[in-house]
């Protein structure tokens, strides 16, 4: 990071070669089109001035084929800009197999990340090179927004809700991570950095002074703590749904909805249990909300998810 200006950040995501040709190519049709509109004033304004001799005996009150050809072709030109930004945004947002898994939980003021082995960050994410990295992201107050211009991606991260951002880095370094949604007294403070590591470096990294659990083997310890084994472990006397294979599942609702038990839904579940309940089950499960932070309701969906899909037909 030195100082010279820079028009652009640098380019180090797979998405920020695609997003700067977009943003370029945009930018120069812009620029055509003003230019054209320019031209065509300043010579309209030389050819008619008053002193100038020009035939004012007919002026053309409707030319159909022109008006025509200018509203179509822009038409044209910009939902063809439309199809190509939107087929740019589903690359990024396509579902990477394999993408490493990272939760991240914004506060006023800092980032919070954690790695599925469990290994904990502030303000710091170290990731591999060229392999796809996915975010799920929550805020434990406001509104915040994950930014990282030299990857050129950013998120809002919303209280209550799961959002999700995934990039591939594609060069070694240290890029800077800002908070891009007004926060609060320290907002603007609220940084931290990228550090892209080659493959190797960062197995050795993430290996180095990890915890003593992996973020499942923590959710499964909080999942005793907060007394849900009482329920939904295998030989608990209340009836309760099991919840191993639970994630991705079609789940069907007492009131005939199904819905997909992703992250979103088990966060539901844990804290506003009345909402959704499970086809053939009371609802006496009490609620969590305010006994139970933001990490680990994603240490417990990572437990959740570590168990793996069962037999579908099983435990609806
Ligand atoms: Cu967090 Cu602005």
């Amino acid at each position: 990071m030195n100082s010279s200006f820079h028009l652009f950040p640098e380019s180090a995501s797979l998405a920020a070669g695609r997003y700067d040709t977009l943003m370029l190519s945009l930018t120069a049709l812009l620029c055509v089109v003003a230019l054209a509109v320019l031209v065509a004033i300043a010579g309209s304004v030389i050819r008619y001035h008053e002193h100038r001799p020009a035939d004012r005996s007919h002026p053309p009150l409707a030319n159909k084929p022109l008006e025509i050809a200018w509203t179509t072709i822009p038409l044209l030109v910009f939902l063809g800009i439309f199809a190509w930004a939107a087929h740019d945004y589903t690359l990024l947002a396509q579902e990477t197999a394999g993408a490493l898994p990272v939760t991240v939980v914004a506060r006023q003021w800092m980032w919070k990340l954690e790695h599925a082995n469990g290994k904990r960050e502030i303000n710091e994410l170290h990731v591999p090179l060229g392999q796809a990295v996915q975010l799920t992201m929550t805020s434990q107050d406001v509104i915040h927004s994950f930014y990282v211009p030299a990857f050129r991606i950013k998120q809002d991260v919303v209280p209550g809700r799961y959002t999700t951002l995934r990039f591939t880095a594609t060069h070694a370094g240290v890029y800077r991570l800002f908070c891009a949604e007004y926060c609060g007294t320290d907002h603007a403070a609220m940084q931290g950095r990228i550090v892209v590591m080659p493959p190797a470096e960062f197995a050795r990294w993430l290996d180095a002074d990890v915890g003593p659990e992996t973020t499942a083997a923590r959710g499964s310890a909080l999942f005793r703590h907060y007394g849900c084994a009482a329920c939904h472990d295998a030989g608990a006397t209340v009836q309760a749904p099991r919840l191993d294979g639970l994630m991705g599942r079609t789940v069907t609702l007492q009131d005939g909805r199904t819905v997909t038990a992703d992250a979103a839904y088990v966060r539901d579940a844990i804290l506003t249990p009345h909402k959704d309940i499970v086809a053939g089950y009371a609802p006496i499960m009490p609620t969590y909300q305010g006994q139970i932070d933001e990490q680990d309701i994603l240490a417990i969906i990572e437990y959740l998810r570590s168990m793996g899909a069962a037999d579908a037909s099983t435990s609806r």
